[in-house]
């Protein structure tokens, strides 16, 4: 039986309402947002690896970390949907995928989302029989930009197509609760999407275009408030940055 948030969230598939998503690493971005209501779903992202940790990258993020920040983000946001990420290597066989979801569920998180189609197959059909709610993730793969040697977008080549293609066929028949299309070209993720049109799977997109059921984004992408690394797709809404530095100046004049 899904609890009444994640009930709430999918209640969404189907409906004309665009499913907003968003990052939180914390207690007061994840308050913010409950008080806010506009957000369906609240990711602790492996991001924070570079958002908060100040890391290259999500690789060096450790199921500690992540279980450190989903339960500030729960304490914030006791009734939203709070979906946990789980890092590298604590999912490489499904006994380690099924120790490291239960470890962010006691943590507060309601679901679990890991990296990968195909070749994690067996790991999502290890939670499907856990009954431990999970969300997949498609097309450009964080945790794989370092061995593929940098970040790039994904469904450019047939053959890259036909991989995301197949991965979303694989994965179709578990009836993920969702799944995060990041950086695929738009027509491609448009095809992935229709391929969940039937299942209950939202199809949540990241700079791949606009025919997903929803979008999500960094916090820091979002608030303007890591202006180090901007991606092409961030669309901010605010610009703390600016906010921080100036109330920074007013401080030491005042
Ligand atoms: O870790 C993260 O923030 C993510 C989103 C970019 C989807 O996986």
């Amino acid at each position: 039986m899904l609890n009444p948030a994640i009930q709430k969230f999918l209640s969404l598939k189907g409906t004309n309402q665009k499913v907003i998503c968003l990052t939180a690493y914390d207690y007061p971005s994840a308050k913010l947002i409950e008080e806010s209501g506009a957000i369906d779903m609240i990711l602790v992202g492996d991001s924070l690896g570079m958002m908060i940790q100040g890391q290259p990258d999500t690789t060096h993020v450790k199921l500690e970390h992540m279980v450190y920040h989903t339960e500030m983000v729960r304490r914030g946001a006791p009734d939203s949907f709070v979906l946990g990420d789980l890092p590298i290597h604590t999912y490489d066989t499904p006994e380690q995928t099924i120790d490291s979801a239960k470890r962010l569920l006691a943590a507060g998180a309601d679901a679990v989302k890991l990296e990968g189609g195909t070749e994690v197959l067996p790991q999502l059909q290890a939670l499907q029989m856990a009954e431990i709610p999970t969300v997949g993730h498609l097309g450009m793969l964080p945790q794989r930009a370092v061995i593929e040697g940098g970040y790039s977008i994904k469904g450019k080549t047939p053959q890259q197509a036909d991989t995301l293609i197949q991965d979303c066929l694989s994965i179709r028949e578990l009836n993920l609760l969702a799944v995060v299309l990041e950086c695929v070209t738009p027509p491609v993720a448009s095809q992935m999407h229709d391929i969940f049109k039937d299942t209950q799977t939202i199809t949540i997109g990241i700079g791949s275009g606009n025919t997903c059921d929803g979008e999500i984004s960094v916090w820091h992408d979002l608030m303007g408030a890591y202006p180090w690394f901007v991606p092409p797709f961030a669309a901010p809404k605010a610009d703390l940055t600016t906010a921080i530095k100036q109330a920074l100046l007013e401080y030491k004049s005042s």
